[in-house]
């Protein structure tokens, strides 16, 4: 596959991140995909039960990745997670080396981190978003389309616009995410003018997912037009059509409070859903991505295939 400017900035062979999901993206997850060229990404609660410390939880995530891979790994840590000061403390003092933001002020921690080493991306959904961004000085930005699972844009721009609008406007390199999860996904972002792309929805069916079968068997299952945006209101969020999607649609339909969505969307309930495999109890989070997914395969797999198949989707443009 094609090396980008985000192969050198990031030191991976492959411009490919796995992208963080909270309660998902573990050590050994990330492992699997840096080990397989591409860049594993930590999430502060991966990995813990319930209740548990994610300061802790992550300090021993960043341990366990660093004895399972010698190669480049990232953390992300969104911002509007109460903890998300102390959980960047957790990554400058375990020396992390690249740190991916996401649903905040990229102004807030960018320069404190760089002053310590690390490389900063933040996650952006508009063009307003990724020139503040640039502002800050980040080192790159990753662009979520609409397409993507979990928290999206309130704007709600689909990637095939948005990306070509935002590399028009920033000159640090851009990675395309929502609704990617093979070659040709991958070869119309980088023509669109990103130098690398991000996958979620692919790394919740891989084999090193800590995700429950039910949530990887529903993602399989899932067609075209089995994911839904709720919670316009509070925070736009894609997921699959479920009992508990259809109740939070009927809450905004019957113009339910702020407060009431929040309360029926609960305080780590996506835990229940995801790894308890109570599909109706929680956000079971998915990209417009999970119609073209119908396998759980090992992450290096994802990988090969983007890999082998990237020249004969190249050959293809070039002969039609
Ligand atoms: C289960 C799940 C949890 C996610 N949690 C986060 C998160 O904590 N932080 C974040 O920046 N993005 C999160 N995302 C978004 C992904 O990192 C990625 O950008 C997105 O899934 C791309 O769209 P795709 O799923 O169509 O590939 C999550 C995605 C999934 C599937």
């Amino acid at each position: 596959m094609k090396k980008t400017r985000i192969c050198n900035i990031l030191k991976i062979r492959y411009p490919v991140l796995q992208g963080g999901m909270l309660w998902l993206a573990d050590a050994n997850l990330a492992a699997a995909v840096s080990n397989a060229g591409a860049l594993g990404v930590i999430s502060p609660y991966a990995g813990m039960q319930i209740n548990g410390d994610p300061m802790d939880n992550l300090k021993s995530q960043i341990e366990k990745v660093g004895e399972m891979t010698k190669k480049p790994f990232g953390v992300n840590i969104p911002l509007d997670l109460r903890q998300s000061g102390l959980l960047l403390d957790v990554c400058l003092t375990q020396g992390v080396k690249i740190v991916i933001t996401a649903a905040g002020n990229p102004a807030q921690y960018t320069k404190l981190l760089q002053g310590e080493g690390a490389l900063v991306m933040h996650v952006v959904s508009s063009v307003k978003q990724a020139k503040k961004a640039q502002e800050c000085e980040v080192d790159a930005i990753i662009v979520e389309g609409v397409e993507s699972a979990g928290h999206i844009g309130f704007d709600e721009l689909p990637l095939f616009s948005l990306i070509p609008q935002v590399v028009d406007n920033v000159h640090i390199p851009v990675i395309a995410a929502g609704g990617i999860v093979d070659v040709r996904g991958v070869v119309a972002a980088f023509s669109l003018g990103a130098q690398g792309v991000q996958m979620g929805t692919r790394f919740v069916a891989v084999d090193e997912n800590i995700a429950h079968k039910n949530y990887k068997d529903a993602i399989i299952k899932a067609q075209d037009s089995d994911t839904v945006v709720t919670s316009r209101k509070v925070v736009p969020t894609r997921s699959l059509k479920t009992e508990f999607s259809m109740r939070l649609m009927e809450m905004e339909r019957s113009g339910s409070s702020e407060k009431d969505i929040s309360d029926f969307i609960g305080y780590r309930r996506s835990f229940t859903c995801q790894l308890e495999g109570k599909l109706d109890k929680g956000e079971a989070f998915a990209g417009t991505s999970a119609g073209m997914i119908d396998d759980i395969v090992p992450a290096s797999v994802v990988i090969q295939r983007l890999v082998e198949g990237y020249s004969d989707v190249v050959d293809r443009l070039a002969e039609s």
